[in-house]
């Protein structure tokens, strides 16, 4: 097995549990206007259409359940002995409800609240109202933790320093529209790992990536994770 690699997982991992992509026919952003639900601009608008959108990914996500490229990530990751870091941009749980522990949720967890003024995490409740109040501080700044367009992504250095090690950086499930995660397999390259695409289709410019695995991560996942094993 290769020593040490970098997952980087995003939307379609899920898509197979039945979780929308974003940027696929129909995705999520063909249905919502990003800028008033994804953005600290237009949560500052209309706190409560930004809660409520955020409530209805809870309640989808918490209705699916993790896929076999989930839990064959997980059963790469436990056998590894920390040669193996997983970065996702999706905020839902299914890598950690596939058994995959120390999950690196760059873009933030659905499934965690967030107070704007003091900073305070705790578990998210099924529903959030603007008039929530921090249990830390008691003031009504309740959000998800998540991390809108226009905010710094969490975890950067830790990432950054993975990538550096890296032998292979692999990316699954992701169009790589969305900076910064979108440059990782430029940074890993540079640090002269190999670099490895599974996805639906190829989602980025011929030759960025060194070998491009095509299919659902249903099918891909377990498939790549068995001929490491090898
Ligand atoms: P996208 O919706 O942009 O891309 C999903 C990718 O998954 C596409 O390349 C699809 O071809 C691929 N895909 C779909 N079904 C698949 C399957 N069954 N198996 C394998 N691949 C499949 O989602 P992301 O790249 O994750 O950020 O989006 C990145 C970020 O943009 C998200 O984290 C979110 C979004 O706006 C924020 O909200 C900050």
């Amino acid at each position: 097995m290769v020593q040490r690699i970098v997952i980087l997982t995003g939307a379609g991992i899920s898509a197979e549990s039945g979780l929308g992509t974003f940027r696929d026919a129909g995705g999520l952003w063909a249905q919502y206007d990003l800028a008033e639900v994804a953005t600290p601009v237009g949560f500052a608008r209309d706190p409560g259409l930004v809660h409520n959108f955020y409530i209805a990914r809870r309640e989808i996500a918490a209705g699916a359940s993790p896929n076999a490229a989930h839990t064959a990530l997980a059963d790469l990751a436990g056998r590894s002995d920390g040669a193996v870091t997983l970065v996702t941009q999706n905020i839902d749980d299914l890598h950690e409800r596939g058994g995959s522990k120390d999950v690196i949720h760059m873009h933030g967890e659905l499934m965690r609240a967030l107070c704007q003024f003091c900073g305070a995490r705790w578990d998210a409740p099924e529903r959030m109202e603007p008039s929530d109040l921090c249990p830390t501080c008691s003031r009504p700044g309740t959000r998800p933790d998540v991390v809108w367009f226009g905010e710094i992504p969490y975890h950067m250095e830790r990432i950054a320093e993975a990538i550096a090690k890296a032998d292979l950086f692999v990316s699954i499930g992701t169009s790589g529209e969305v900076y910064p995660a979108a440059g990782f397999v430029e940074e890993a390259r540079a640090f002269g790992a190999r670099t490895l695409e599974i996805n639906l289709e190829p989602s980025r410019i011929p030759g960025l990536f060194d070998r491009v695995i095509a299919g659902p991560a249903t099918r891909t996942v377990p498939a790549w994770v068995a001929e490491l094993s090898r």
